[in-house]
């Protein structure tokens, strides 16, 4: 894992990560307040969980939470930078944390393929 790995997860973090998650300077979506359990602050949390572990969580979601799973729309390099970036945010301050989504903007993410909506239509519906 390369230090631009590391960093192509910047974008993808601040996509889906930092409503429920927060990131230096950054602090829960008003949704996010709402949910139970509430998710947590995930700094140090390389200290609680090892690389792989973080990795079947990202991939997997966690049931019965807000928790998402990432796999159905993230490949696997995708979610190791992720891993990698979440397992680093924390060493940022509020500008450096800025500056990574200057450099890394939502474009260059390496995104397997675009999410559906939450609740995408049943086919032939025209609302
Ligand atoms: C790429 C984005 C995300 C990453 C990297 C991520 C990562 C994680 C990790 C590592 C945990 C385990 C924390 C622990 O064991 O202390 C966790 C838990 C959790 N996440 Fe996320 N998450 C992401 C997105 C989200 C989003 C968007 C939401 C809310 C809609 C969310 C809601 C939660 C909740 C509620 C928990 C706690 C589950 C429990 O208590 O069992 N996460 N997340």
């Amino acid at each position: 894992m390369t230090r631009a790995d590391t960093l192509a997860g910047a974008a993808p973090f601040d996509a889906m990560s930092v409503d429920c998650h927060t990131a230096p300077g950054v602090g829960r979506a008003e949704f996010a307040q709402g949910l139970y359990p509430l998710p947590p602050k995930l700094f140090g949390i390389d200290t609680v969980w090892a690389p792989n572990e973080l990795f079947w969580i990202v991939t997997h979601g966690i049931t019965m939470t807000g928790m998402p799973a990432f796999g159905p729309t993230h490949n696997d390099k995708a979610i190791w930078s992720i891993v990698a970036f979440t397992s680093y945010v924390d060493e940022l301050s509020y500008y450096d944390y800025s500056d990574c989504q200057k450099y890394f903007p939502l474009a260059e993410a390496p995104v397997q393929s675009s999410s559906l909506p939450c609740h995408p239509r049943a086919s032939g519906d025209p609302f």
